[in-house]
């Protein structure tokens, strides 16, 4: 299969953590004779300094002419602590995703044996858990009219849904569920406001459309609380643009390390693979970043190119290297290894230079590299 990937690097430790993912790519490519290409595209802070403009137009059309996007992080601390900035790192991100129409943002959240210890939730709550996340992303608060008035006294968010928007993003969680455990819980704040009522009975419509998936609907503040106490009850979760980026963050930290998770954005003809830790500009260029959230959403990206084996294979190395405690700094601050050695070690996996648990020697070897 030939596919033309266009990369956008990004800010922060974005560069260091998708090189790995292109190389992990590339082992998979050698491996099943698949063929990859590559385009380097600027967004964010870089862009900004580099073009004055956070998206510019070539990055746009390459990511238009591409059958995927690859992102690694955007942010910079230089815009986040000036309120008055008028050009935004983020601005290119959220311009992105409307010019794609990438309206579904879709986060699976499961746990690891071995990063339990980490986790801020009890074993007994956390184990176990294993639930995706879609996020509505181009409609909302987010991309509603904004407004500031002549004297700065007073400001506007507006948050629009249409039926539209609702059900394209709503079908794709409805399918996904129908896969899974056939669960789908819609989570809006329909006691308050007018566009969640909108979304129950748009889901409530659609619900008839798949019988075999249980819905049930759950309020935002609720489902802050459920998501922390008993995370285990959640299959598929749909929600809007603003409530889905809360509570995403918010379940990230169910695995114990924010660097794990990986994310899609899909829409009808583009989408976009990103890990969804930000730019983390302490790391950068010191090569301690964790790559995992990158390497598991190539992953993703190969499931989308119906490259299910080879997207298995990727997640079954990434499953290797944390079972023998090949992990980065944020999992181990003591024993840890370079995002540089976590990616050959998948690359290697995935090239079958290592057999699984049976060569041991090789394993201890690799442990004498510890830093
Ligand atoms: C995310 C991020 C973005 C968002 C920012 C960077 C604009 O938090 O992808 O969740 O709010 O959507
Ligand atoms: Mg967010």
């Amino acid at each position: 299969m030939k596919k033309n990937i266009a990369v956008i690097f990004g800010d922060g430790i974005g560069p260091e953590v998708t090189q790995q993912s292109i190389n992990v790519l590339n082992a998979v490519a050698k491996n099943f004779s698949h063929e990859f290409n590559y385009s380097y595209n600027l967004m964010g802070a870089i862009a900004i300094d580099k073009t004055g403009n956070p998206l510019p137009d070539e990055t746009i059309e390459a990511c238009l002419n591409s059958d995927a996007v690859l992102f690694g992080a955007i942010g910079d601390p230089k815009y986040d602590n000036d309120p008055a900035a008028t050009v935004r790192p983020e601005q290119g991100l959220l311009k992105l995703r409307q010019r794609l129409q990438l309206y579904a943002n879709i986060r699976p959240v499961a746990t690891y044996a071995s990063l339990q210890h980490l986790s801020p939730l009890k074993a007994k709550n956390s184990e176990g858990t294993d639930f995706v996340i879609y996020r509505e992303l181009t409609g909302g608060i987010y991309f509603g009219k904004k407004e500031l008035s002549a004297d700065k006294t007073q400001a506007i968010d507006e948050c629009v849904y249409t039926e539209q928007e609702i059900e394209r993003v709503a079908h794709l969680a409805f399918q996904h569920a129908a896969r899974r455990r056939k669960k789908l819980t819609l989570v809006d704040k329909a006691n308050v406001l007018e566009t969640s009522r909108l979304w129950r009975k748009v889901v409530q419509e659609l619900a008839q459309q798949y019988h075999d998936v249980t819905v049930d609907y759950m309020f935002v503040d609720n489902a802050a609380m459920q998501i922390i106490m008993n995370p285990k009850q959640f299959d598929v979760i749909l929600t809007e643009n603003m409530f889905g980026d809360i509570i995403s963050d918010e379940a990230s930290v169910i695995a114990g390390s924010l660097g794990l998770l990986p994310s899609a954005s899909v829409g009808n003809s583009a989408a976009l693979f990103e890990p969804i830790h930000g730019s983390y500009p302490q790391a950068a260029g010191k090569d301690i970043a964790n790559p995992l959230g990158s390497i598991l959403s190539a992953a993703m990206m190969l499931d989308y190119f119906k490259l299910n084996a080879e997207a298995d294979l990727v997640r079954e190395a990434v499953d290797w290297t944390l079972k023998h405690n090949f992990v980065t700094k944020d999992i181990d601050p003591v024993n840890f290894y370079l995002t540089t050695t976590i990616g050959e070690l998948i690359v290697e996996y995935v090239s079958n230079k290592v057999p699984g648990d049976i060569h041991q020697s090789n394993v201890e070897l690799r442990k004498s590299t510890i830093i």
